[in-house]
């Protein structure tokens, strides 16, 4: 097959935005519009990628990279902006598909049918759609027997031209020297006073060339302005990888709540609870749960594992097989190896722990002096007992114990008991004593503590008898 490569088209401003930010590096499930864009030309199997930008939009050029870029320096419209690739494809013989890099949910397949009807013999692949309000689009004007006469941009068209319902998607496939050729034809002699790229067609047809239309689904073509557009394409690009991780073996309780990024892994039996938010670089193995309300990113988590509800997984979290994460429990460059159990209440930050360990509920790794991070090792088995802190750098052995509510800051050998807290006293008596005492001094006791709640007329209440006097009654 002969090489092809993909014109991308991003040196558009964004007004609609209202973003410093260039609008195609606004993000799609995690990942830059244009890399969007990109990936389905790569899947489609381009060789090569040319990316149009605009000047001062070198963050775009660095997001894009290793594709090359040209730079535009003027917007001049959409065929002035394809020609800002002539000099980097010089001497390239091929086809060429230009796209939109805000038109972000473009599949790979549509784009292998546009450049299949190219290769089938015609000299103009062009992409169209019905969307259901055909507003500003593009018109395609089609001859009797269904081939494509010219694309009418909506300024310049005319009233019959504009009933039309059939769009221009802007995606069209195009031998490329013929593409260039054609482009050093155009004219701006129309409404917008542009090089529009869709004239093209028109110069085609008057050498006789056969240009033909591609149709495909509305919801692939919808073009991103405004943050409200933004959002609407970001529903869609979710929708399509809640149905890949469903199609590929993992239970959502509740699709519409699972919030995935476009590198999200899962492995076959996952099942995963209402409301997760599964963040960048996120990889799970077979037969993991995770049960609602989880906010997880950065994280791998081996087979059988079970994690929640309300489990937070930072960046570098690693839980090993059949290790369990409980509620308001945070991991953040942690280990937690095979069968290591965390279930409720703690901060492992900086940490290994050791195949089977128990980590209490309560502990807190103290990783960080203010200055600097530090790490703590926890070896296989051992035992940390509720709340305690263990302040890093420490370890702790093989098999130890750690005594509830201790502050760990020197290392514990592997087998041994460590308890830091002070012994505890026992005042025999003491309080009968007390309550005497302060029943001498007339003070009520709270209702809790009260053997007859029902004689108290004013519950809650821990005021000297006799002032006590509740004026709402
Ligand atoms: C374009 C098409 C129209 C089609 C519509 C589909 C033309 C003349 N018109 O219109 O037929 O129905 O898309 O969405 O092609 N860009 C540049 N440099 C420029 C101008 C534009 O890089 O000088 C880029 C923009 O960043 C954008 C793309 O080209 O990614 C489309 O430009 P836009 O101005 O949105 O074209 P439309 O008027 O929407
Ligand atoms: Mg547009």
């Amino acid at each position: 097959m002969a090489p092809s490569v993909a014109i991308i088209l991003a040196a558009g401003k964004g007004t609609r935005m209202k973003s410093r930010r260039p609008k195609v590096l606004h993000a799609l499930a995690g990942r830059p519009m244009v890399l969007h864009v990109l990936d389905a030309a790569r899947r489609a199997r381009f060789g090569r990628a040319v990316v149009v930008i605009g000047p001062g939009m070198d963050e775009v050029g660095r997001a894009v990279a290793p594709a090359e870029v040209a730079v535009q320096s003027e917007q001049l419209g959409t065929g002035h902006a394809v020609l800002q690739a002539r000099a980097a494809l010089k001497g390239f013989s091929g086809d060429a598909a230009v796209l939109f890099a805000d038109t972000p949910l473009l599949t790979p397949q549509t784009l292998r049918r546009v450049m299949a009807a190219r290769r089938l013999g015609a000299a103009i692949a062009v992409l169209g759609f019905e969307p259901r309000d055909p507003g500003a689009y593009g018109r395609l004007v089609l001859a009797k027997d269904g081939a494509l006469e010219a694309i009418v941009e909506y300024k310049d068209a005319s009233a019959a031209e504009r009933a039309i319902g059939l769009c221009n998607s802007g995606v069209m496939a195009v031998d490329a020297r013929l593409l260039f050729d054609l482009l050093g034809r155009v004219k701006n002699d129309n409404a917008k006073g542009e090089y529009y790229l869709t004239d093209i067609v028109a110069l085609a047809r008057r050498r006789g060339l056969r240009c033909v239309v591609v149709r495909a689904p509305k919801d692939e073509l919808m073009g991103v302005n405004s943050r409200i557009e933004l959002a609407a394409a970001e529903e869609a690009v979710q929708n399509r990888l809640r149905r890949k991780a469903m199609a590929n073996g993992a239970s959502l309780a509740d699709p519409a709540t699972t919030y995935f990024t476009h590198d999200t892994k899962l492995g076959r039996d996952v099942a995963v609870g209402p409301n997760v938010v599964f963040g960048p670089g996120v990889t799970v193995g077979d037969n993991v749960e995770i049960r609602a309300h989880c906010h997880i990113e950065g994280a791998r988590i081996a087979s059988d594992a079970v994690i929640g509800p309300f489990a937070r997984l930072r960046p570098g979290a690693v839980v090993g097989r059949g290790a369990h994460v409980g509620n308001f429990v945070e991991l953040k460059q942690a280990t937690l190896e095979a069968g290591a159990k965390a279930n409720h209440l703690s901060y492992l930050g900086d940490a290994h722990i050791g195949a089977g360990a128990n980590i209490g509920a309560g502990t807190i790794t103290c990783n960080y002096d203010g200055y600097l991070k530090s790490r703590t090792e926890i070896g296989a088995r051992a035992f940390i007992g509720s709340n305690s802190a263990l302040v890093a750098p420490v370890r702790i052995g093989a098999g130890a114990i750690v005594g509830a509510g201790s502050v760990i800051t020197k290392d514990v050998p592997a087998g041994a008991l460590a308890v830091e807290r002070a012994e505890q006293r026992v005042v025999k008596g003491f309080a009968r004593a007390f309550r005497a005492r302060k029943a001498a001094e007339k003070v009520l006791r709270p209702p809790a503590a009260s053997k007859n709640p029902g004689a108290s007329k004013n519950p809650g209440a821990r005021r000297v008898r006799g002032k006590s006097k509740n004026k709402d009654r």
